[in-house]
């Protein structure tokens, strides 16, 4: 038997799981590492962290597998996107990586569009200059920190660093370049035009590959610190909304999932480009080699929930500690109590700004409607409300765009809540079902390992051999018609509060 291995490198954590050649899992492990907020709307981490966990969670795994390293095949890794990697000639670390959840380069955004123009640039690449994608990071890099800019001889992304760690390999597959505002979406590559524009010289950033690509393997020094054998081959990857879709068989036209993890994705795959001219959707390349994905970012969708556990949940932490259970269980249980529109309470689940649909980086969370009737349980459900709020507004654009998904999965930690996946339903008006393998990113770049070691032709045919849906929610439609309601009210409240949130951001 062979065996494949995915990592997953996300926000709050990495996870990697083993699996067997026919994508059952054998083993996985996480280690958590936390996010730094050095200032409001600012978001960083350490590469060296992201390492750390990759290695020792490989090391768990094949421990507690007791699978010989012999026998794995490939590894393939999934990553958080968008984050600006600068490394030195010596491939050194130059500072903490900025994130894609950070907001700091509104400023660059806007020298992006005056310099190549917005309309070209959504042309070219399928998307505008927003503050989470990579190129403003490196001009803002540049502008406030020009002795790293100048030493910085390579750019990677949060997933090719820990590539670069394990193969000594500079690479990035084409979905996850998309999101750097720097690729030309149909060829594939980087665009000459934006980098002459920016003056970003193409020798900086990696060569780009597709996903199943191998781009190298474990060097004796990787195979030291992760117990892999050396020569194992490593595949390119992709980033983790990319590498969610394989992992839940989104692989064709039609198909389309959500996700809640840190962020909240609505995502739907298509054979050619698809562009939300007013930039309020993304556009990038699949993991499919040649195919394309159409998606909303939520910037704190599980963020909001891990948030509210974090600042108020205390004691039931302790509680679902001492009862065996995971926090979030007890949480879902308590939202659960409270009727449909959180006894009429709204939150603005914007609490890093917010992507799509309106892309406003000065935006900030809000309780709406607050009331001296609330209880903490009403708080809560409202944050999972107004999670799905947004999921919906964002899903309404893919229908302003002729986008009309035959299929909607639900996937992410969140995901796996029924309560949640219920939500989504009521108010997306459409049934929501899940796949029996809750490990979307982590599985899908295994897969993609599996192809490039040839142990399946291509990913839809990997797709179809192994993932399974289960679980499918239905629409309730009282709930649908209450949910309306709220929805109408939740959709006026950004317009209102615009300017609001522009001047709360004007005060030092
Ligand atoms: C997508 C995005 C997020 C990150 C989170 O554009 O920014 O989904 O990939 O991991």
């Amino acid at each position: 038997m062979r065996y494949i291995i995915g990592v997953d490198l996300g926000t709050s954590g990495t996870k990697t799981v083993l699996f067997d050649e026919k994508g059952r899992q054998v083993a996985q492990a996480l280690e958590e590492y936390p996010l730094l907020q050095p200032r409001n709307g600012w978001a960083e981490q350490e590469p060296e962290t992201w390492w750390h966990a990759a290695a020792s969670t490989i090391r768990m795994v094949l421990k507690k597998s007791g699978v010989d390293p012999a026998h794995v095949a490939g590894l393939g890794l999934s990553g958080q996107m968008h984050g600006l990697v600068m490394l030195d000639r010596d491939g050194i670390v130059l500072r903490p990586a900025i994130l894609w959840c950070d907001g700091r380069t509104a400023e660059e955004c806007q020298e992006i569009h005056e310099k190549i123009g917005r309309e070209r640039l959504i042309a070219l690449t399928g998307n505008p200059a927003l503050t989470g994608f990579t190129a403003g990071k490196i001009l803002w890099v540049r502008r406030h920190e020009p002795e790293n800019y100048e030493r910085c001889s390579q750019i990677l992304l949060p997933k090719d660093y820990v590539r670069y760690r394990l193969t000594g390999e500079y690479a990035i597959d084409a979905g996850d370049a998309s999101g750097t505002n720097l690729l030309d979406l149909r060829s594939r590559d980087w665009s000459d035009e934006i980098l002459r524009g920016l003056d970003i010289p193409r020798e900086l950033l990696p060569k780009v590959y597709e996903s199943c690509d191998v781009v190298g393997q474990i060097t004796a020094a990787a195979a030291e610190e992760t117990g892999l054998k050396p020569g194992t081959p490593v595949v390119c990857g992709s980033g983790d909304n990319a590498s969610a879709a394989v992992g839940t068989g989104v692989v064709r036209e039609g198909l389309s999932f959500t996700t809640l993890g840190t962020s909240g994705v609505v995502y739907a795959h298509s054979r050619m480009p698809h562009i939300d001219t007013t930039g309020r959707i993304h556009s990038f390349c699949a993991a499919v080699p040649g195919e394309y994905a159409l998606m909303s970012c939520t910037l704190a969708a599980g963020l909001s929930l891990r948030w509210f556990k974090n600042t108020f949940c205390v004691e039931e932490e302790k509680k679902a500690l001492e009862e065996g259970i995971d926090p979030y269980v007890l949480l879902d249980r308590m939202a659960a109590e409270v009727p449909v529109g959180s006894n009429r309470l709204l939150y603005l689940p914007y609490l890093m700004g917010e992507r799509s649909p309106i892309l406003d980086e000065k935006s900030r969370g809000v309780f709406f409607g607050l009331s001296a009737i609330h209880t903490k349980a009403d708080l809560l459900r409202s944050v999972m409300e107004g999670v799905s709020y947004s999921q919906r507004a964002c899903f309404e654009v893919f229908g302003e765009l002729g986008v009309h998904p035959q299929k909607m999965l639900a996937c992410g930690g969140g995901g796996s809540s029924r309560l949640w996946r219920q939500m989504l339903a009521d108010n997306y008006g459409c049934e929501i079902g899940t796949v029996e393998n809750k490990e979307g990113p982590a599985l899908g770049a295994a897969l993609m390992a599996a192809v490039g070691t040839g142990i399946f032709p291509d990913l839809p045919t990997a797709c179809e051999s192994v993932i399974r849906e289960k679980d499918h929610e239905r629409p309730d439609l009282e709930a649908k018609a209450k949910y309306d309601r709220f929805f109408a009210v939740y959709q006026s409240l950004y317009p209102a509060l615009k300017d609001c949130f522009a001047a709360l951001n004007e005060i030092e």
